[in-house]
């Protein structure tokens, strides 16, 4: 595995993230061309050539700042996104803060350990009752962990303001010097909660309240898939934080495509699962799933550890995988935002936070069965999983900042796509369809899928 330098790419990150700020909104304006009517008449345009026609979005889908409210307003806000996973909050109380689309969270267990999404505006005056980086402690009872001022443990919520008090399901419980308010009743003023579902473990907000399925029937043909590796029982057992200068379907292209073993992941992905051998399945509803096979050398490699009662993969194989579990990753993109990597030891969940057109924060994560973490070897297997999925994220973090410096450039040119970049064009066509007002297959036939 080669060592990249994670403080490296730190710096490089904050140096794409200063470069993007010192371009003024006339410099952006002034290298894009295209109208946001004109924008998602391209989109649908491109999205309905064949899969050996296609070419990639109009600069605009990645930098026009009228086209990212779009998608807020029409995928993201109406959408359902994973915030969190049940085993990082497993104790009433426990909770977790995120910023998502400019809405101040508190994802928490509640006192009879049902999960809760509320919002850390004050219903008196506005104030976030924990706003990030002030470093207040613990906000009364609040006890903040190790990993960051983002979670913690509490037995109430307390403004910081004027000490107004909330319990864990948002109901407000004090607040001084409110008698002579005429007509003022406690229970008219908690704090506001947004709708929430938990599918196979992990907790999904909706926005708007808007989203006319649950998750469970618009991811129903992924239950199968999850029950496989029993996502619901699994644990996060390591996270990372990045603030990233790239728009989300940068990232989310990158995730999905794996072309790019062949020159990103050169030394790393490429000579276990080569890209030539990677395919997409048939485009669904909600959802794309690709396969990434192991190649003859990675399987040869297992057979000889496992010859040896060795182990190949950094934590133990999950049983019962079958066949294509064993000797695959397999990646998952649930529409808007869900993004997976299935292995065969572990499971890798992003969650993806677009904060601009040019700019989003993510969290990496490592999961695994409870059963690996009580191995005896567990925190050796933890610091070798860890090592290598921090190594392929930041050979990807290169990509992410570099592609978006391209939008706004002279030099920019739409490219044209490999057959290996399928998922590219199932992103399009998925646009398209959200364009049109309904979803991919619903009213075009399902592009095929690719056989390996
Ligand atoms: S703003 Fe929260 S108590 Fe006043
Ligand atoms: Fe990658």
């Amino acid at each position: 595995m080669p060592i990249i330098d994670e403080c490296q790419v730190r710096r490089a990150t904050d140096v794409n993230l200063r470069l993007n700020e010192t371009q003024s909104t006339a410099f952006r304006r002034s290298r894009l061309s295209l109208t946001l009517e004109e924008t998602l008449n391209e989109i649908q345009r491109i999205a309905d050539l064949p899969l050996e026609e296609s070419i990639t979005l109009p600069r605009e889908a990645y930098a026009s700042e009228e086209f990212f409210a779009w998608e807020c307003e029409n995928l993201f806000r109406p959408g359902w996104t994973a915030v969190a996973h049940v085993s990082q909050i497993p104790l009433a109380g426990d909770f977790i803060n995120l910023d998502f689309l400019g809405e101040p969270l508190i994802v928490v267990c509640d006192k009879s350990g049902g999960v809760r999404v509320l919002s850390r505006a004050c219903p008196h005056r506005g104030m976030d009752i924990m706003p990030p980086g002030f470093g207040h402690d613990g906000h009364g009872p609040a006890e903040f962990r190790e990993g960051g001022e983002d979670r913690g443990h509490t037995r109430l919520f307390l403004c910081p303001y004027h000490s107004w008090t909330f319990e864990l399901d948002g109901g407000l419980k004090a607040c001084p010097e409110m008698g002579q308010a005429r007509d003022f009743c406690r229970a008219d003023w908690g704090l506001k909660e947004f709708r929430t579902e938990i599918w196979n473990g992990f907790i999904f907000v909706n926005l708007d309240g808007t989203a006319e399925q649950s998750v469970a029937d618009q991811y129903a043909q992924l239950t199968d898939n999850a029950a496989r590796w029993d996502i619901a029982n699994m644990h996060v057992v390591f996270e990372s934080h990045w603030d990233i200068a790239c728009n989300w379907k940068i990232l989310a292209e990158n995730f999905m495509e794996s072309y790019h073993h062949a020159g990103t992941h050169i030394k790393t992905l490429q000579p276990i699962m080569p890209a030539r051998g990677t395919w997409t399945e048939a485009e669904k509803a909600d959802y794309i799933r690709c396969h990434l096979p192991y190649g003859d050398k990675a399987r040869e490699q297992i057979a000889a550890a496992e010859a040896s009662d060795g182990q190949w993969d950094a934590f133990p194989p999950i049983e019962g995988l079958g066949e294509d579990g064993r000797y695959e990753w397999g990646l998952v993109m649930g529409y808007p935002l869900f993004t997976l990597v299935t292995a065969p030891d572990q499971v890798v969940w992003y969650r993806i936070e677009p904060v601009a057109t040019d700019r989003l924060r993510l969290m990496t994560t490592v999961m695994v069965p409870e059963s690996t973490t009580r191995h005896p070897n567990f925190a050796a297997m933890l610091d070798r999983g860890t090592q290598e999925a921090v190594c392929f994220h930041l050979e990807d973090m290169e990509v992410l900042n570099a592609v978006q410096r391209s939008m706004l450039s002279d030099g920019y040119q739409r490219g044209r796509l490999s057959h290996l970049e399928m998922p590219v064009w199932l992103i399009q066509r998925y646009l398209a369809a959200k364009i049109r007002g309904t979803k991919p297959t619903l009213d075009r036939p399902a592009a095929s899928g690719q056989m390996p």
